[in-house]
């Protein structure tokens, strides 16, 4: 039975109409089981984004097919050389597979492990991640070997039931405990003559996360991954809302960014926060993270969530997040394992 399933390239660019009822079906498949409770990506949001070149990363899908059905998906993805990331990334290959559930057990995931490894080689990959937040998976990574290298946990935070006047509270004490610093908001794209600055600064506090013990090279955002980011959000009418502080020297000296989108009305997603070393311990994160939430109420009325990731090991924002309302929705681990060690499991 398994013998006959053989993995398949796919090019979403080339792919004709068969393959994308295959791929949509199946990702119906996947929605169900694992973001039941999640507005489900609408099947254009999903090809322009898959079909949309992306001069910074390289990806690698594959299916495995049995009578027109799709049984099984793999994506792989690595750093190109186009990006800044390069050198300290290109060590690095992440993949993801998923298994229809009435075909697990059978040694298909199992039959992944020989293209992820020619992919390595033909990229030059010596370390594997793979990111999982469902026991099938945690008992599937651990076969292989690899080993957890980060939890992350996602947590949610529940409109209805937010403490508007503490939020209030929270803008204010920021205000009075930075009397100079001033808080911008900006709707959209933020213009162009800001990237430079922003994407340094940036650069520099996504450098600051706890990742734990996860092999990962520096964070370099530049102007033009913030050009590909805005292009890509434009294509599917992704919208991105900033709150930024800044110092009287000029200096952006905290940010949080959050993204909403037409097809997900209720769930915006709050994606990086933070706040330089220097300036911590002044009440701004408390402050950006108010002003964008009260900020959200006004723009949009029926939203009912807002989502945030963080590293399990991220005491300072989970501690701002908890008490804002934030609780804990999933558990996700990232495990890596070494080229060699996949070979031995091949
Ligand atoms: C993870 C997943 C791809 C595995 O697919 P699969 O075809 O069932 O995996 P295989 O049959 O090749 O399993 C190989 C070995 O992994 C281990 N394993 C797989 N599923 C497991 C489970 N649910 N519990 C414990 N161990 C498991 C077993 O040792 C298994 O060998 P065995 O059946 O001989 O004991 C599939 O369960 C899935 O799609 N899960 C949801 C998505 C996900 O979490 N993906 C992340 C992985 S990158």
């Amino acid at each position: 039975m398994v013998a006959e399933l053989v993995p398949a390239r796919v090019d979403p660019v080339t792919a004709g109409r068969e393959l994308w009822k295959r791929y949509h079906d199946f990702r119906r498949v996947r929605h169900t089981e694992l973001r039941p409770e999640d507005p489900l990506e609408p099947d254009e949001v999903v090809e322009a984004q898959m079909k949309k070149p992306n001069p910074f990363d390289v990806t690698h899908y594959f299916e495995m097919t049995r009578g027109g059905q799709m049984v099984s998906w793999l994506d792989g993805q690595t750093v190109a050389p186009a990006n800044p990331e390069y050198e300290t990334n290109k060590h690095l290959f992440w993949a993801d597979a998923y298994v229809r559930p009435e075909h697990r057990r059978q040694g298909i995931g199992a039959l992944w492990l020989p293209v992820v490894a020619r992919l390595m080689d033909e990229h030059g990959c010596t370390v594997v991640g793979m990111h999982s937040d469902q026991d099938s998976g945690h008992g599937f990574i651990k076969w292989l070997g690899a080993e957890s290298k980060l939890t992350e946990i996602e947590s949610r935070l529940k409109l209805s039931e937010v403490d508007w006047a503490m939020l209030e509270r929270w803008a204010a004490e920021g205000r009075q405990r930075s009397p100079q610093t001033k808080l911008e908001i900006y709707d959209g794209p933020l213009p162009e003559a800001m990237w430079p600055e922003f994407a340094a600064q940036r650069s520099t506090l996504l450098n600051t996360i706890p990742f734990e013990g996860l092999d990962i090279g520096n964070i370099v955002v530049t102007p033009e991954r913030i050009r590909e980011h805005y292009e890509r959000a434009a294509l599917v009418g992704e919208v991105g809302h900033d709150v930024m502080t800044r110092e009287p020297d000029g200096v952006i000296s905290g940010m949080t960014d959050v993204s909403w989108a037409s097809y997900r009305r209720t769930l915006i997603y709050q994606q990086f926060t933070g706040v330089l070393p220097s300036a911590r311990g002044r009440g701004i994160g408390k402050w950006i993270k108010a002003a964008m939430v009260l900020h959200i109420r006004e723009l949009y009325p029926d939203a009912e969530w807002i989502v945030t990731d963080n590293a399990h090991s991220n005491g300072p924002m989970l501690k701002i997040n908890r008490t804002m309302g934030f609780k804990p929705s999933r558990t996700g681990i990232d495990y890596q394992m070494s080229r060699d060690q996949l070979g031995a499991r091949l």
